[in-house]
């Protein structure tokens, strides 16, 4: 009797462990976006070489050398994403950030990447995750993680991403924007996205 009782404890703790893995794995989100300001009848569509070489990128973020990176001779910098020109590295020692800008020549495309947590403290930023308002325009009621807003928002990450970007279109003109990252890079990379579109839109930006 008392053994089937542990049994019973045993399969819940089983059960409970499961649930929290597949929370956190749920976490590890692939965010890649390619902004567009199309006609609606043009609407972009999936495409695996772009998502495969979005990966590459999303991948090449996470090392740590960043001469590298710059140069654009590091271990991951290879195959799908060949020839890509670094505008800017962005590394923000205190909040432990990491992501870069470039234009890959091939997608004719300004092309974003944000690291995912690598440390103990992005750990303590991915658990912030009590919900902020986003006072976007046309977004009621909208609201976001925490962390992973400030992130983005509130460290010297968001400043060099729109420095670069207006270098970039000043170099290439006016060609398309990608955004990727892995797991919080990914959540970053949504949060930018949306905040170049708005800025985009907004005539002012040039
Ligand atoms: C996918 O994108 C690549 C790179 O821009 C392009 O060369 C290719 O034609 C695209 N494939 C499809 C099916 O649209």
């Amino acid at each position: 009797m008392e053994q089937k009782s542990w049994l019973r404890v045993a399969i819940l703790i089983s059960l409970l462990l499961y649930l929290v893995a597949e929370e956190v794995l749920s976490k590890c989100i692939l965010f890649t976006a390619e902004l567009k300001f199309a006609h609606k009848d043009n609407l972009p569509v999936y495409n695996h070489t772009i998502a495969m070489t979005l990966v590459e990128y999303a991948s090449a973020v996470y090392l740590k050398d960043l001469t590298g990176l710059a140069t654009w001779t590091c271990s991951r910098c290879g195959d799908l994403t060949e020839g890509f020109e670094m505008i800017e590295l962005i590394v923000d020692v205190e909040h432990c950030l990491q992501g870069f800008v470039g234009v890959a020549k091939d997608l004719n495309a300004i092309v974003i990447a944000f690291r995912g947590s690598a440390s103990i403290m992005n750990w303590i930023e991915d658990l912030y995750w009590k919900q902020l308002d986003l006072k976007y325009p046309g977004m009621p009621d909208a609201m976001v993680h925490h962390g992973f807003y400030s992130s983005y928002h509130e460290t010297t990450v968001r400043t060099g991403v729109l420095h670069a970007v207006k270098r970039a279109k000043e170099l290439y003109g006016d060609i398309n924007i990608m955004v990727t990252g892995h797991s919080m890079g990914g959540a970053m990379a949504a949060f930018c996205a949306l905040d170049l579109a708005v800025i985009i839109m907004n005539p002012f930006f040039s």
